[in-house]
């Protein structure tokens, strides 16, 4: 998928979206965030933030900044800011492969179900180790293909059909570790036969 066809996919999705996927996401990234050391005073960012079902999650003595690419889901995302007055909350649009953010200019970076979207996650991580300071956590929800051979050999074939749900499924753990070089902590799953894995990663640039 191109950006311009995420776009499109993930501005239809909008209206729907926390309809059926946050019964899904929403534990998952609750798992997630509480597994990680955000805390008062730190800066985090979530890249592709859609529409910020993580919100109501995180301390509101943080500082929070989201981006998206895509408008509308981001409207959403400003709407639940709005209504449950998250000052500590600042909504960009902006595209997670080419952040304009300082490097280190914070101290935690999160990524829910965003890898298997964007066109290039390497670059993607890369950007979320250069703009978060050494030793933060990087933490990355998704769905990664199987170590199972066989099971791994369908969802590749599968994938191109994943793509026009609006994701891939054929990234696998590796990408993470060996490919952009981070260090994972912990690789956590919400039960054991979980198709998401919650991941939190060291950053050891
Ligand atoms: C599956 S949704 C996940 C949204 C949210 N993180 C959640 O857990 O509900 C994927 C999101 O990634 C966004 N996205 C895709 N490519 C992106 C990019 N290059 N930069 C920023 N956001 C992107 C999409 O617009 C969409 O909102």
């Amino acid at each position: 998928m191109n950006q311009e066809e995420v776009k499109t996919i993930y501005t239809k999705y909008s209206s729907v979206y926390d309809r059926i996927f946050s019964h899904f996401f929403f534990p998952r990234i609750k798992l997630g965030i509480n597994k990680s050391r955000i805390s008062n005073g730190d800066r985090v960012i979530e890249v592709g933030i859609g529409t910020g079902l993580s919100l109501p999650l995180y301390p509101r003595g943080c500082k929070v900044v989201g981006i998206d690419v895509t408008t509308k889901m981001l409207e959403k995302a400003r709407g639940k800011k709005e209504r449950d007055k998250l000052d500590h909350v600042e909504l960009i649009e902006m595209d997670a492969e080419n952040l304009t953010f300082e490097d280190n200019s914070f101290d935690h970076a999160v990524a829910a179900f965003v890898v298997t979207v964007v066109p290039n996650p390497e670059k993607m991580v890369s950007e979320m180790k250069r703009v978060t300071k050494a030793g933060g956590n990087i933490v990355i929800l998704n769905h990664f293909c199987s170590k199972n051979l066989f099971l791994s050999k369908i969802e590749k074939i599968f994938s191109p059909v994943c793509e026009k749900w609006g994701w891939r499924s054929d990234i696998s753990l590796d990408l993470l570790s060996n490919h952009c070089n981070l260090h994972l902590s912990q690789v956590l799953k919400k039960h054991k036969l979980d198709p998401w894995s919650i991941i939190i990663a060291t950053n050891n640039k």
